[in-house]
């Protein structure tokens, strides 16, 4: 009976363990979008957004363009200091928080709820954004939190969110990037250490 009970324990622990992780639609390479110079012309800030959920298909395609893997061998479409891929990207939506995998193309929830709040900080409009998302540098990955390392960190990040920028310009998606944020709030939410570093967070949604 005993033995029973833990299984049936055991399958229930996996089932659970196994509902906090989606997979994501399979990125869009044939997405119509604007040309290059287009998008680089259409580049701007913008603090509006409609309430209306992102699609599972622009999440994809949006969180592919951001740092997803391009190259069989787990290269990223971000490029990072000697390859530490050190960015951690969170999606907060009205539901919950997850962590992106690039190389799986998932979702794994870290947090239940809604938690834009804690990002949009004192700028109450980034709370209306249907997805945030934000930048974690794990300066773990360079085996020091140096000034070097602190530094490429900083570099890689503006790398990746300047992905999402270009990305919402040429897909028709709104974003602006954001310091600010209460990362106080945000490390402890997420659990993370002193060396996981909330960076930067880029609201994103259609165009109001
Ligand atoms: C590193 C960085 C931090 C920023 N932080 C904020 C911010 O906290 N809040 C905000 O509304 N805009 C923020 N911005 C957006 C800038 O204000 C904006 O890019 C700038 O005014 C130029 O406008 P444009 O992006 O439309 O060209 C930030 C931009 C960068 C690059």
């Amino acid at each position: 009976m005993k033995k029973l009970l833990l299984v049936a324990a055991m399958m229930l622990m996996g089932v659970a363990c196994f509902a906090q992780t989606t997979n994501l639609p399979k990125p869009n390479m044939q997405r119509q979008t604007l040309s290059v110079m287009a998008a680089y012309q259409q580049r701007k800030s913008v603090r509006e957004y409609s309430a209306k959920a992102l699609s599972d298909q622009d999440l994809s395609d949006l969180l592919w363009a951001a740092q997803g893997q391009n190259r069989e061998d787990g290269h990223l479409t971000a490029p990072t200091a000697m390859n530490r891929q050190e960015i951690r990207l969170y999606v907060f939506t009205a539901k919950n928080v997850s962590l992106y995998d690039p190389k799986a193309n998932t979702l794994t929830q870290v947090a239940d709820g809604d938690h834009r709040d804690i990002v949009a900080s004192g700028q109450a409009f980034a709370k209306d954004a249907p997805v945030v998302l934000v930048m974690v540098a794990d300066l773990d990955k360079f085996g020091s939190n140096n000034q070097q390392a602190q530094a490429m960190a900083a570099v890689d990040t503006g790398i990746v969110c300047e992905n999402i920028n270009f990305f919402c310009s040429a897909a028709g998606l709104c974003t602006v990037p954001r310091a600010t944020m209460d990362s106080k709030a945000i490390s402890s939410l997420l659990g993370l250490n002193q060396n996981q570093i909330p960076l930067i967070n880029n609201p994103v949604g259609y165009p109001k």
